[in-house]
């Protein structure tokens, strides 16, 4: 068929929410947007390592300890689901990390910022976790087979995650007037780069219109930001916080809470490299990268061997 006509064929079996896979016909942009969009899912599970990783030697019980590991390790097996689905796009790993390395590819704003306390890594757990949630459920019916797939996977430890944060937050805000002080701190840093996880708003988004007529995307950045503040509201009241925003006010002829505006000046700043962490995070991944060659290496010599054993 000509292009026009495989055009055709594919939006028709995208309208009949048909998944599109690796193999099938599909337009150069809906591949370009994909690989744009899951590499840097990719790169934010993985940078998104570091900021928990941090406490990992300090968190104040043995039990807290043995969850924070389990989450972090979680977040690593999250990225290679990730790269491992793009690259079904006809794309190499090595392209990826370069991507990310040379400053071509992004990562989610919210990993700029420090975990200055404990109450930091509950706040991770129950808002950016929280965050993702909302967007990787609605991920599970993008139209890209591998990528939905991924989700569904990553979306059963996401809720672990959640959980784990949310019990950190609770833990410290019955605690002492000190630990409630500190798990309100930690929400007052927290909670506006995680509004800013969804994305610009949905005038300002490049990519959602394309995205949302090939399903790459299902629902608009401002449906699921306006999705996670309803059923985050609830929580922070429930262990009796505040949320740092003083237009938040329920509207009931809307049925969701209104709230105040988002400062995308500060949003435009870290994106563009200018986070209190960007720095550090790059330096950070570039190590371990380079750190790690020899791994990578061994690992392409055994399989290289491995090919040579089975085709003799
Ligand atoms: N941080 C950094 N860049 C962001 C961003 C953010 N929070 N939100 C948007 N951007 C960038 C976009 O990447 C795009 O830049 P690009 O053209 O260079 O890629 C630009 O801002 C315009 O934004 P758009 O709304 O047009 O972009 P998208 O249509 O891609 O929507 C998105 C943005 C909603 C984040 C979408 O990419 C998405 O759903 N991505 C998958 C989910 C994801 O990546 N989450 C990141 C966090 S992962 C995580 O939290 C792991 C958890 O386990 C802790």
């Amino acid at each position: 068929m000509d292009e026009a006509a495989e055009l055709l064929a594919f939006e028709a079996k995208v309208a009949r929410e048909e998944r599109i896979e690796p193999k099938d016909w599909m337009p150069d942009a809906y591949r370009k947007n994909l690989i744009r969009q899951m590499s840097q899912h990719a790169h934010s599970e993985v940078i998104g390592m570091q900021p928990e990783g941090n406490w990992l030697t300090r968190a104040p019980t043995l039990r807290r300890k043995a969850i924070l590991l389990a989450k972090v390790q979680d977040e690593g097996g999250h990225g290679l689901y990730l790269y491992g689905a793009t690259e079904t796009l006809g794309i190499t790993r090595e392209e990826l990390i370069d991507a990310l390395h040379e400053g071509r590819a992004k990562y989610a704003s919210i990993f700029n910022y420090p975990s200055l306390t404990w109450a930091d890594i509950g706040a991770i757990g129950w808002l950016v976790d929280g965050a993702a949630i909302v967007n990787q459920i609605s991920l599970q019916r993008t139209s890209y087979g591998p990528y939905a797939r991924a989700m569904v996977r990553i979306c059963k430890e996401e809720s672990f995650h959640q959980r784990q944060g949310y019990e950190i937050m609770l833990t410290l805000a019955r605690g002492s007037a000190e630990q409630k002080a500190m798990a309100q701190d930690a929400l007052n840093r927290w909670w506006w780069p995680s509004l800013m996880m969804f994305g610009p708003h949905d005038a300002e988004s490049a990519h959602s219109a394309q995205s949302m007529r090939w399903k790459i995307k299902r629902q608009s950045n401002d449906e699921l930001r306006q999705k996670f503040v309803d059923q985050t509201v609830p929580q922070a009241d429930f262990i009796g916080l505040a949320i740092p925003d003083p237009q938040l006010k329920f509207n009931a002829d809307r049925g969701h809470y209104d709230f105040g505006p988002i400062d995308w000046d500060e949003f435009q700043r870290v994106v563009a490299g200018n986070g209190p962490c960007n720095r550090e995070r790059l330096a950070n991944h570039l190590t371990a990268h380079r750190e790690g060659e020899w791994v990578r290496e061994a690992m392409a010599a055994h399989d290289a061997k491995r090919r040579a054993r089975s085709a003799a």
